[in-house]
């Protein structure tokens, strides 16, 4: 346990593991004490080139010797540069007309933007967006109440109006709910927090076609599953799927804070000056690490990457004792183990220098970095093995 003068002054609302990190450079992260950990997380997904990477690293320190910061009231070089990588990431040539961007800090933003388009979108008849039990979306009012975990809401009532909830992967159950006040859905192409789980082959699909025919709007939370992790740039890509609005965020900056909300620019231009805005989306230091991050995601060519070593550390953990089953694709994966073991075998791997994460009781969540190697992939999967030994040792 390391003591962090300063530590009680934080608002109690992290669940600490008792861990400080002082520095970080490629897929290894060093704690105060000096030790090395093998980083099977990345921040959440943030840090899919690892830890500071040079070339972003690169650009921010150019930039910090540049220009901080311009208000939105007038423009800065780099938002534009960086709002046109990701519309041509996001149609990936699936759509021919470009969209358009609008930054924020953080995923929730993005969400938030999203439902602001959707209020506009829906005018003041529709204003209801769907969400599927499961997922999440963010931690402020509106994102909290279109996460669907009702666990979650019971403290913060009454959270915003306008949302409801329908069963994920049944799409079924999004046709029965789609009624006269319904403006827009929102999922997550694979649930994140959820633990890791991947809809049936075909729902995004019939997901786009239910909302195109019923005239609502498919937003697609990308901000885990965006950027290449899953072996596709965006996850919505597997079946071919553009949505109408995708939120995109943690790995954007690979861990300066940056989100995004793209819209088709139909559904962008019910915009008007005034209408949204912030003080820091888009700002320089932000963007410019988001540019570099994107233009080295580009030439590692993530996705492929992504599916190559995802399904490399996917062999090897099959075969382990404890191992019940694994979700996901590409580089964002859920372990199953058994019942309520995963945070122990978790802080067994962290002993052992290996930073994975409890995402639900019997998940472990691993989102390594995409540009990870082989020879990391084999110590992690060796010390996952010897935490899941002592876990299933400890259980008799
Ligand atoms: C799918 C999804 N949407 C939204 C968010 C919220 O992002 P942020 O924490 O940057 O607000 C998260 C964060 O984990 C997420 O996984």
């Amino acid at each position: 346990m390391t003591f962090n003068p300063g530590q009680n002054a934080l608002m109690p609302t992290y669940k600490k593991w008792p861990v400080t990190f002082v520095s970080g450079s490629g897929s290894y992260l060093i704690d105060t004490a000096g030790k090395k950990y093998l980083d099977f997380l990345s921040g959440i997904a943030v840090c899919s080139l690892g830890h500071c990477h040079p070339k972003v690293t690169e650009a921010l320190v150019d930039q910090a010797n540049t220009l901080w910061h311009v208000s939105n009231l007038f423009g800065n070089e780099i938002a534009p540069k960086v709002a046109h990588e990701l519309d041509l990431l996001i149609r990936s040539g699936y759509v021919d007309t470009p969209g358009k961007v609008f930054f924020t800090n953080s995923g929730a933003e993005a969400n938030e933007c999203a439902f602001k388009l959707a209020r506009l979108f829906g005018g003041r008849r529709r204003h209801v967006v769907l969400s599927a039990y499961g997922s999440f979306h963010g931690r402020t009012l509106a994102t909290l109440h279109a996460t669907g975990q009702p666990e979650k809401h019971e403290p913060f009532w009454p959270l915003p109006e306008g949302f409801s909830h329908i069963a994920f992967n049944d799409f079924q159950a999004l046709e029965n709910a789609i009624r006269g006040e319904v403006a827009a859905l929102i999922i997550e192409p694979t649930q994140g927090e959820g633990g890791v789980v991947v809809p049936e082959p075909g729902y995004l699909r019939q997901v786009r076609k239910i909302c195109s025919e019923m005239g609502i709007l498919m937003i697609a939370d990308e901000v885990q599953t965006g950027l290449g992790r899953m072996g596709t740039w965006f996850r919505c890509h597997v079946e071919d799927v553009v949505p109408d609005i995708v939120t995109v965020a943690k790995s954007l900056g690979n861990g300066m804070p940056i989100g995004a909300c793209w819209a088709r620019a139909e559904i962008a231009d019910l915009f008007s000056p005034g209408d949204h805005g912030s003080t820091f989306g888009g700002q320089p230091l932000a963007t410019s690490a988001a540019l570099a991050t994107l233009a080295e995601l580009k030439a590692i060519d993530a996705p492929r990457r992504a599916l190559q070593y995802g399904k490399i550390l996917r062999d090897n953990l099959a075969g382990l004792d404890g191992v019940l089953d694994i979700s996901g694709d590409g580089l964002l994966l859920g372990v199953k183990v058994g019942s309520n073991s995963a945070p122990k075998v978790a802080e067994n791997a962290l002993e052992k220098g290996l930073i994975v994460n409890p995402v639900r009781p019997d998940v472990i969540r691993m989102a390594p970095p995409l540009n990870i190697s082989e020879s990391e992939i084999a110590e992690a999967v060796s010390r996952f093995s010897e935490s899941l030994k002592e876990s299933l040792a400890e259980n008799g």
